[in-house]
């Protein structure tokens, strides 16, 4: 069994289920990794990012009946006529606004016609306004410094949707919501590095020396900060939580 809390949730609950053929809908490096190590029949992963796309084929071997393909969801041919045992969307609906901004009601309708028998959906909860503790008002900071250098980079954030919207988004598409849980989130130093290199990558895309200088500031003070946090709190920061939906073809 996988070591990934959430994905080992998903396969407690598949039990004895075939996984049959499988659509990796939003895919990535950690679900197409995950799928390839299952036994399915054969597996389609689709990207919106060719980028994305080119990374994977490097990066995870494949079997000559699996394929990785780039379209995005808005395109009404993309896998049409097709169907699958098993869908998984991981942490799709929050990427939706990155390349189909204003899609996402329409991402499980289109998807709907795909499944035959079972839909996996994992996402973020949206963060609290505000955080009950130190180490928490430091990842809603390092997330605001984040989508920040990501606007000034003319790029688009994520935009994460709560379990209860998707829960009623599901339903409405014709899906049965068989079971959903959230799993707390526990933040330690290789996400806040991780998302500190992301606000660095995007400063590149900048032309205020000024500015550039002064998210770069921002930057260094928030990793200093962070890690003096850690380092008082080895146990890592708690905030927020991930979800996953099982949603069956009604
Ligand atoms: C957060 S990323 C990768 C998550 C992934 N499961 C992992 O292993 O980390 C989301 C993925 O969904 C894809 N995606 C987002 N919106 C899409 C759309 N409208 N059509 C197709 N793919 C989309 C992105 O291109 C990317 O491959």
């Amino acid at each position: 069994m996988t070591t990934d809390r959430l994905f080992a949730s998903v396969e407690r609950f598949q039990g004895t289920t075939p996984w049959g053929q499988v659509l990796d809908a939003g895919t990535g490096e950690h679900s197409l990794r995950w799928l390839s190590e299952l036994r399915t029949e054969a597996l389609a992963a689709v990207t919106a990012s060719e980028g994305m796309a080119r990374g994977l084929r490097e990066k995870v071997s494949l079997r000559p009946q699996d394929r990785l393909l780039v379209g995005n969801w808005t395109d009404p041919t993309l896998l049409a006529q097709e169907s699958f045992d098993t869908v998984l969307a991981d942490y799709l609906l929050g990427a939706v606004d990155g390349f189909a901004p204003y899609f996402q009601d329409q991402l499980f309708p289109r998807l709907r016609p795909l499944v035959r028998h079972r839909l996996y959906a994992i996402g973020l909860a949206p963060y609290p306004d505000a955080a009950e503790d130190e180490g928490g008002a430091l990842i809603l900071e390092l997330a605001r410094l984040r989508d920040a250098c990501i606007l000034l980079a003319k790029h688009r954030c994520y935009r994460e949707y709560p379990l209860d919207w998707t829960c009623r988004h599901l339903e409405r598409a014709g899906f049965v919501v068989e079971d959903a849980w959230s799993t707390p989130i526990v933040y330690r130093e290789r996400f806040i590095q991780g998302q500190l290199r992301v606000c660095e990558a995007k400063l590149g895309y900048l032309n205020d020396k000024a500015l550039i200088a002064a998210l770069r500031g921002q930057i260094e003070s928030l990793r200093s900060r962070a890690m003096d946090h850690l380092r008082r709190h080895p146990e890592g920061v708690r905030l927020g939580a991930d979800w996953v939906v099982v949603a069956r073809a009604a």
